[in-house]
Parts: C-alpha cells; sequence; structure tokens
C-alpha cells in the first residue's frame, strides 16, 4: 500500500469502508482512501465506477449510507447538513462541464459564492475576484460574458470560482475531458501550479494516463466499488495487478469486459 512521498504528513482526507447504493446498484462496496496535506490524488477508472459519486460524497451533495469520510480529523458523514456548510467552505469542486452561468459575466460568476456564505464588502469581493482570476491566468475579463470564452478560459473561469473561496482541498471532475491537448496541457499546469502555490490538497479524477502520471504525486484505481490499487505514478506504471495493466495500456482484452458498465455493481 502506499504510503506516500512524505508519510510524516498527515491525512487530509481520510476515508474508510464507504457503502452507496443506488437504486440496488452497489456504488461504493466499502472503499478505503487516504490522501495527505498538499497531495494530489488522481483517480482513475472506468465510466460508472462510482468517481464522480465518491466526489459528491466528500463535498455533501450525496449522502453514503455507511462508513467515513474524515475531512481534517472531522468524520464530516455525521455532520447534520448545516454543520457540513462550515466543513464545504473550505472544499472546492471543478465540475466536469464548468457550470457557468450564461447571463452572468466572469466577475458575477466567480463572485456569486462570496454571497452563498458570507456578507462580504463590495470593494473586497471585487479583490477577491481579480486575485482569482489572476491565479488562473485571466486577469482583467471580468466584463467578459461566458458565451466569448473558449473552452479551456471557461474551464479557467471554474477553477477561479472555486479559488476565489480560498479552500484547502480542491476537487477536480475531470478536468481535462473534452478540451483539446494545449488546454489539457494548460489545466495540467494549473493543477500543479495550486498545488505548489496554494498547497491545497486535491482529488483529480481522469482518464488521460500520460497526464495523470505528470500531476499526481499518488494514483488510485478504482473498480468494482473499491479501491485495488493506490501508488505512487512509477508504482502504478509498474504494477502487475491484471486489472491496473488492462485499464492503464488501453487493452480491451483482459480482466475488464466491454460490457462491464451494463453488469457493473452488486445487486443486492
Ligand atoms: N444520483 C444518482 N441516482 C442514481 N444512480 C446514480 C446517481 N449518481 C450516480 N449513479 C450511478 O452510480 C454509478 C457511478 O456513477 P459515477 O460516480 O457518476 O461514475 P463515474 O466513475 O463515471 O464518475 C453509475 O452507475 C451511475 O448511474
Ligand atoms: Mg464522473
Amino acid at each position: 500500500m502506499y504510503e506516500g512521498k512524505n508519510s510524516f504528513m498527515k491525512d487530509m482526507i481520510e476515508i474508510q469502508d464507504l457503502y452507496k447504493t443506488f437504486d440496488r446498484v452497489q456504488v461504493l462496496n466499502g472503499l478505503n482512501l487516504h490522501v495527505r496535506e498538499g497531495e494530489t490524488k488522481v483517480v482513475i477508472g472506468r465510466s460508472g465506477a462510482g468517481k464522480s459519486v465518491l466526489l459528491k460524497s466528500i463535498i455533501g451533495i450525496l449522502r453514503p449510507e455507511s462508513g467515513s469520510i474524515k475531512i481534517n480529523g472531522v468524520d464530516v458523514t455525521q455532520l447534520s447538513d448545516r454543520d457540513f456548510d462550515a466543513v464545504r467552505r473550505n472544499i472546492g469542486l471543478v465540475f466536469q462541464g464548468g457550470a457557468l452561468f450564461d447571463s452572468l459575466n466572469v466577475g458575477e460568476n466567480v463572485g456569486f459564492v462570496l454571497d452563498e456564505f458570507s456578507k462580504m464588502p463590495a470593494v473586497e469581493k471585487r479583490q477577491r475576484v481579480a486575485h482569482a482570476l489572476s491565479l488562473v491566468g485571466m486577469s482583467g475579463i471580468e466584463e467578459m460574458m461566458p458565451s466569448q470564452l473558449s473552452g479551456g478560459m471557461r474551464k479557467r473561469v471554474s477553477l477561479a470560482r472555486v479559488l476565489c473561496m480560498e479552500p484547502k482541498i480542491i476537487l477536480y471532475d475531470e478536468p481535462t475531458s473534452e478540451v483539446d491537448p494545449i488546454t489539457s496541457d494548460a489545466i495540467q499546469r494549473l493543477i500543479i501550479e495550486m498545488r505548489d502555490r496554494l498547497k491545497v490538497t486535491s482529488i483529480v479524477v481522469m482518464h488521460d494516463m500520460n497526464a495523470a502520471y505528470k500531476i499526481a504525486d499518488s494514483i488510485a484505481m478504482f473498480y468494482h466499488g473499491q479501491v485495488i490499487a493506490d501508488g505512487t505514478p512509477e508504482e502504478i506504471r509498474n504494477s502487475r495487478h491484471p486489472v491496473v495493466r488492462q485499464f492503464i495500456s488501453g487493452d480491451a482484452v483482459g480482466p475488464i469486459t466491454e460490457d462491464e458498465s451494463m453488469k457493473f455493481g452488486h445487486v443486492k
């Protein structure tokens, strides 16, 4: 099992024996995952493996049936919705599509999250928005409308929205899917930069193994609702686990079958 480059560092996210079922399909099946403070953990696994369900459980959009999710030592599964809000402030989730409001300009899109949690003076809000945009290399575009932005710019703006909250944890759900290779590279650099400059702890869900090797401190593979491998990029690259080997080489022949998504899950 992966002990981390800096095994003296504490866990920022500690998930133990997590179960989540939908319509009798067990999506998370006793999942364990540890993410150390300041680390970037990449999560890989096929579509439907439960990666988004995990991220949504960490941020409290979904509630697991059993198991614990400790964030900085606090088990959030035991918190009321109201108490969860305080924890949620420290966690940013970057959605797959970016999810910008088309009728709001960039500044409003980035800044509205600040109203959600606090009544911040307008001047301070503007400064926070400007700072967040500068962090993603998009200074001075507050007045632009989402329709004027390229796909890559939209991704950056949605990251700026998360950074506005100055989160300790950032969860990225497939940040490089459906973007061109140059934008993908730019996003990868941003994720690395957020770790190095802001010391955030991150979980990044992605399929692109080249990107994963580049940005990850460690990589965890999901399969049948559990983590079947967790290690440094080097360890994963050299894994002998047949399922891991098949996934990282993108081979149609192996233990993972083509109709996996149909029969995936354990019907109770
Ligand atoms: N809100 C929901 N209601 C019912 N089923 C869901 C819900 N969210 C996810 N699922 C199911 O859980 C499984 C895992 O989904 P998801 O975590 O989105 O997979 P992925 O690993 O591709 O992100 C899928 O079979 C999906 O259909
Ligand atoms: Mg998903």
